[in-house]
């Protein structure tokens, strides 16, 4: 699989969960990869590697525009090029709407939304120089169906929605596309901060597939939309539930 041959890609939130799995997934299909994490990401660059593929890391907080733009930087000095952002950092901070400060609303809004505003802004005046670019965003089935004790969380990632869609719109005729995707309940850190119980007894009882989705499963959905195979897809929002939300 090298259907991303020699594309550039920065993957925020690259050194876990969903992010490590995507930068990983598009390195195999021969992209070089920009693993922009506030963690260290020395793990993700040792497992690419060790596959052959090539990759450089730099801390960035998303939140923070000249970090942002440091990241952008060091992608160019690198490897000369930005083919694809993937907007995949994110962070819960969960209460119900009752007890939900609005320290804790921000905190979330600033990572999940202003950061996606932050990166793209930064990326997008070379994609529109080079009339090519792809911004993949993370959603969630969260965001489009709202989730108990998640209003911080859902309007970042129903938000995302409407920015990719206003982008398409706005820059599809410069040959820019932006896509989101919308995982169900994924089994990564963010995840694991779930009790057990709530987890069987009230998550995985609505997901007709029976399991929790991989973190590569999303990973191969970006890894698609990124490719030159999905050249008309502009502007949607895939859902990778295993049914959860029909
Ligand atoms: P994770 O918690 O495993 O990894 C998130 C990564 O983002 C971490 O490496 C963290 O250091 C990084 N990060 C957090 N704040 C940052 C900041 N300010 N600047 C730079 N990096 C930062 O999360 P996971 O589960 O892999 O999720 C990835 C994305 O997918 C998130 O946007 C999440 O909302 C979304 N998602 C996850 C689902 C799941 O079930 N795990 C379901 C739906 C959406």
């Amino acid at each position: 699989m090298r259907g991303l041959q020699g594309k550039v890609v920065i993957v925020t939130g690259g050194a876990n969960g969903i992010g490590r799995a995507t930068a990983v997934r598009f390195a195999e299909e021969g992209a070089k990869i920009v693993v922009a994490d506030f963690a260290d990401g020395a793990a993700v660059l040792a497992e690419i590697a060790a596959i052959g593929g090539e990759a450089a890391y730099v801390q960035v907080d998303v939140t923070k525009p000249e970090s942002v733009q440091a990241m952008v930087d060091l992608a160019l000095e690198k490897f000369g090029q930005i083919d694809v952002l993937v907007n995949n950092a994110g962070i819960t901070k969960d209460a119900m709407m009752k007890k939900m400060t609005k320290e804790v609303f921000d905190l979330v809004i600033n990572v999940n939304l202003n950061g996606v505003f932050n990166c793209a802004s930064a990326v997008l005046p070379h994609m529109l120089s080079r009339k090519a670019g792809v911004v993949l965003t993370a959603s969630s089935i969260a965001g489009i169906y709202g989730n108990l004790g998640q209003t911080n969380y859902a309007a970042t990632k129903w938000a995302v929605i409407g920015m990719t869609k206003t982008w398409a719109k706005e820059m599809a005729k410069d040959g820019l596309r932006f896509n989101c995707v919308a995982p169900g309940v994924i089994a990564t850190e963010m995840v694991k901060k779930i009790p057990e119980q709530v987890l069987k007894e009230k998550l995985l009882i609505k997901v007709p597939a029976g399991r929790l989705g991989e973190p590569e499963e999303i990973a191969a959905a970006y890894a698609f939309l990124a490719s030159d195979d999905a050249k008309y897809i502009n502007g949607t929002v895939l859902s990778i539930d295993g049914a959860m939300t029909i």
